[in-house]
């Protein structure tokens, strides 16, 4: 029998596979080596209307039911670019975050913090013909979770970018700029800098609007020695 063809995901810069300060990445990652599936049409191709399949852009999650959401209205945008440096165009980018006081709507997340009925906190769009893709919404909340005693996540933004095929994804999160908590964080902490500050985004006045919403920039690189990490769950 042939031997497998193995592969190794371990690489400078993205986080391990295995992070136990991370509690959940000991049961999560791998024991043996990975095989390579060879890529076929499959895997390498997908649809071209995104447009549909997704359902329609969901690019400002203040405006999704009757009333504004409570919290800082925010603009988050960016471009996706290739390793060197090039525009992604018509790149499915997905977001999903807590509302401004650190709660998700998922029926699992049941802690003492409330939840905003004019706010979901999920959004879709595409990008357009420079890569570039903009966002509305308000700052998450750090929410506590059951890591270890006293374990607080930093405000992030969760992001899942598809590539031209389902098979070609990037899942990470977005961090906010002098969060005390990211520096204590085993999720943020999985990933070795200086490649953590990629998952920092920027505060931008040229994007934040007069008497509106602060404007944060969050670039994405899909692979290379810049390439944006990857989250590991
Ligand atoms: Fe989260």
């Amino acid at each position: 029998m042939a031997k497998p063809d193995t592969y190794s995901r371990e690489d400078a810069g993205q986080p391990a596979s295995l992070h136990p300060a991370y509690a959940s990445t000991v049961l999560r990652s791998p024991r043996q080596p990975l095989v390579r599936i060879p890529q076929t049409i499959t895997e390498t191709t997908g649809p071209r209307d995104w447009d549909r399949l997704m359902g329609g852009a969901m690019a400002d999650l203040t405006t999704q039911h009757a009333a504004m959401p409570q919290g800082q209205r925010i603009i988050v945008s960016g471009r996706v670019l290739d390793e060197q440096g090039r525009p992604v165009p018509y790149t499915v980018v997905e977001i999903w975050q807590a509302n401004a006081a650190g709660r998700y709507i998922h029926a699992k997340d049941q802690w003492d913090a409330p939840l905003d009925p004019n706010f979901t906190g999920a959004g879709r769009v595409i990008t357009d013909g420079e890569g570039r893709y903009r966002f509305v919404s308000v700052r998450p909340g750090a929410y506590p979770w059951g890591n270890h005693y006293n374990a607080w996540r930093p405000a992030h933004i969760h992001l899942s970018l598809l590539g031209p095929a389902f098979a070609m994804r990037l899942v990470t999160q977005m961090y906010f700029p002098d969060d005390p908590l990211i520096e204590i964080d085993p999720i943020a902490n999985a990933v070795p800098m200086p490649q953590r500050q990629r998952m920092v985004s920027r505060f931008d006045i040229a994007t934040t609007q007069p008497n509106w919403a602060l404007g944060y920039l969050f670039d994405i690189v899909l692979r290379g020695s810049l390439a944006t990490p990857m989250e590991q769950r």
